[in-house]
């Protein structure tokens, strides 16, 4: 029997991963029975445009999940931590955008179109991955199904709106002072983010690597099902650039590769967009990839590093799917699958 449609809620609907999960419900035509705007109380009585029309924000309490089937949730760990189980236990399912779930065992780690299958497993919480291991599981979930990955290693290039509004807003007041001389006191990053790029992103654990880093090693085989064998390593580093994450790639297989080949692979790969060609100096950049949905892979080529080796640079809009295209994705796949 097929269910009623369900009635779902954007929490965090005033910030900046929200205002693209909404602008994606939209473009999407996600079918819905109602829709629910949620933020702190800080701007609840707000008006938020959707569709042409203006909605009342409403401040995220225990009692507004009572009838809401499904939750798209950007508000931040802490407010997760508190509404999640919350919203669970009324059943509704949450699909989170931050990390406080992520590692859990009864909480399905998926990119839609990857493992989609792992939402079955749900118990009203399914986590949405870090933005710099989203953009990189349909090319290697692709490559992995033929190649069987070793061993990668890879080094980020992440923009400043995976921090937030104030990060935003903090790299173009920093430019400006930049630009007339004037000192600078950062607040959103250890150091000034205008013409300078700072090797750390979120704080160091104890093997030197960042929790950042270790959201790419752990995510990844989560969601591909990897075991400790696959090895993976990050190096994680926060750029000025407003949108747009890119990332070096070097993977090991355990079957043996070649880049022409990899290549008609990814051409043929949902979701990716293979844009190389070197002698034309065409591969992807964030600013192409700003407010769009692929995945752009390019400078793809056989590592000299690694036997069995590939290399590529893969960019992809971080607020799409590093997070609300991906959420929007996973509501879709709990629609039609009928999970709620
Ligand atoms: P608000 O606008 O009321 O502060 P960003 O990551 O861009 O800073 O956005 C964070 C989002 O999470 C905002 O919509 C913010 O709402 C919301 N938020 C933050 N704390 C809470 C909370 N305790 N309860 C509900 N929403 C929250």
């Amino acid at each position: 029997m097929t269910k009623e449609l369900p009635n779902i809620a954007v929490l965090g609907a005033t910030g900046v991963v929200g205002r693209e999960i909404l602008s994606i419900l939209e473009e999407n035509n996600v079918q819905y029975k109602s829709i629910k705007f949620l933020a702190s109380a800080r701007s609840a009585g707000s008006t938020i445009e959707f569709k042409g029309e203006k909605h009342t924000v409403i401040e995220a309490t225990p009692e507004v999940f009572d009838d809401i089937n499904i939750c798209l949730a950007s508000a931040g760990g802490e407010t997760s931590k508190k509404f999640a189980p919350i919203a669970a236990s009324k059943g509704c399912v949450y699909i989170d955008n931050s990390s406080a779930f992520r590692m859990e065992k009864d909480v399905p780690l998926v990119i839609a179109g990857v493992n989609d299958e792992d939402l079955r497993l749900h118990k009203g919480i399914i986590a949405n991955p870090n933005c710099s291991t989203s953009q990189l599981m349909l090319p290697l979930k692709a490559l992995d199904n033929k190649y069987k990955v070793k061993r990668m290693i890879v080094s980020t290039y992440q923009a400043v709106s995976g921090a937030g509004l104030k990060a935003i807003n903090e790299l173009t007041d920093n430019t400006k002072t930049n630009l007339v001389g004037m000192p600078f006191e950062s607040s959103a990053f250890k150091y000034e983010i205008a013409f300078n790029v700072i090797p750390q992103i979120d704080s160091f654990c104890e093997n030197s690597y960042t929790k950042e880093e270790m959201k790419v090693t752990n995510e990844t085989r989560k969601i591909l099902h990897f075991d400790d064998s696959v090895k993976i390593s990050c190096t994680a580093v926060r750029v000025p650039v407003y949108i747009g994450h890119s990332e070096s790639v070097c993977v090991e297989f355990e079957n043996p590769i070649n880049a022409n080949d990899a290549r008609e692979l990814l051409k043929t790969t949902e979701g990716v967009e293979v844009v190389d060609d070197v002698d034309n100096f065409v591969y992807p950049t964030p600013k192409d990839a700003a407010g769009k949905n692929p995945v752009y892979v390019g400078r793809i080529r056989d590592s000299i590093a690694f036997d069995n080796g590939l290399e590529f640079f893969c960019v992809a809009d971080n607020l799409r799917i590093g997070a609300a295209l991906n959420t929007v994705r996973i509501a879709q796949k709990v629609i039609s699958m009928q999970l709620y």
